[in-house]
């Protein structure tokens, strides 16, 4: 079995990328990434040179380039994306190309070369937020950000395909991920690289929002699963089961670094911040996956994981990221 894996070179992907290679023998994966700020090639250092693997630079948009790489493929899962909500708000540009075109490019390819399945990665974020319940596969689309619009324009792309074109298409939508190889912009490799060094925790508003935290391991087996027994033309939800305020979270991260609380610093809430993420999960785990991670141990784990890989995460927190950090957390001290 011949399978593309977009944004293979990201924190999901790569991570999928290892667990597929890890499980089945029989499969050659082909990583299909342009290597934004947030691709990096050192994630999967440790399969390079496996002969079952390759590396294909190039941007999903590219029509060329995606049918090339398509060409032969049994199945494709589009992890590619610009993912990182605060980036949408202040250049939501390439959340349009990449989330939006991108996966256009993506469908006219699978219907052209008649492959026999693709797989969307989405998010729970196009649902928006709910103070209370949890939203089902059924939920209506209400997304708050450009990124989460992005993302449900995406969405709504490959469900149109499905019932237009007949195209074997497929959607999981999961809650926050976490754990190693994250790009130090989203909240916990932010914090934890943060805490190391003694540099303040930015948490916006009032530290209050709600997200449920899945570990990276365990999307990779829902996809995994979704992937190998989901039903052509239906969407998945994926969540870790682990709702949590983010000021409880930064708590618990300075404390397993033995970090005092005075790192914490409010600021300036993200516009349109969503309160409370969460999903009802029974459909995917009809298929009989469930969550392996405890998140107590898993947050330990991503923990010892930065502390004990520096060298990965400082190479990042420079440059680009740099910029970006200035920017973004201007006001604090
Ligand atoms: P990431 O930002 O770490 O990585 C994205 C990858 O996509 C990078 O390797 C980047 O180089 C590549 N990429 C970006 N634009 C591209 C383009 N035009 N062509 C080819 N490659 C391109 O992202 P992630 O956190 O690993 O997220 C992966 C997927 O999972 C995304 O689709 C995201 O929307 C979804 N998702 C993520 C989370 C989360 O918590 N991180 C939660 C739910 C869903
Ligand atoms: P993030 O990791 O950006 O993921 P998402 O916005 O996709 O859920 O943010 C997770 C939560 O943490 C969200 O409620 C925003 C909050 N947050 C902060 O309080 N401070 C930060 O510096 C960041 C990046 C996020």
């Amino acid at each position: 079995m011949r399978i593309v894996v977009t944004g293979g070179a990201g924190f999901i992907g790569s991570n999928f990328v290892r667990y597929l290679l890890g499980k089945y023998d029989d499969l050659e994966v082909v990583n299909l990434d342009k290597l934004t700020y947030a691709g990096n090639l050192e994630n999967l250092r440790d399969v390079e040179d496996d002969a079952r693997y390759a590396f294909v630079k190039g941007d999903i948009c590219d029509a060329a380039v995606v049918r090339a790489t398509l060409d032969g493929a049994d199945a494709v899962v589009n992890f590619a994306a610009e993912t990182h909500v605060d980036r949408s708000i202040s250049g939501p540009q390439d959340f349009i190309s990449t989330d939006v075109l991108g996966t256009h490019t993506l469908l006219e390819a699978v219907r052209e070369l008649d492959v026999k399945r693709y797989l969307q990665i989405s998010t729970d974020e196009v649902y928006g937020s709910t103070e209370t319940g949890s939203f089902t596969e059924e939920s209506d689309l209400a997304p708050s950000s450009p990124y989460s619009a992005s993302k449900a324009g995406g969405d709504l792309q490959v469900l149109a395909y499905y019932r237009t074109y007949g195209t074997p298409v497929l959607i999981t939508r999961s809650s926050n991920n976490y754990g190693g190889w994250q790009y130090p912009e989203k909240i916990i490799p932010l914090f934890i690289t943060n805490a190391i060094d003694d540099q303040a925790l930015p948490v916006y508003g009032d530290g209050l929002n709600v997200r449920d935290w899945l570990h990276v391991e365990d999307n990779c087996s829902a996809v995994d699963a979704v992937l190998h027994e989901g039903e052509l033309g239906e969407v998945y939800n994926i969540g870790g089961g682990n709702e949590v305020r983010n000021l409880a979270l930064t708590r618990r991260i300075l404390e397993l670094l033995g970090k005092g609380e005075d790192l914490i610093r409010y600021v300036v809430d993200r516009p349109g911040h969503d309160r409370r993420y969460s999903i009802d999960c029974a459909k995917v785990r009809a298929l009989g996956w469930e969550p392996a991670v405890d998140f107590e141990d898993g947050l330990e784990r991503t923990v010892a994981w930065y502390r004990d890989n520096p060298d990965w995460w400082r190479r990042l927190k420079s440059g680009e990221w740099r910029e970006y950090y200035a920017q973004q957390y201007s006001g604090l001290a």
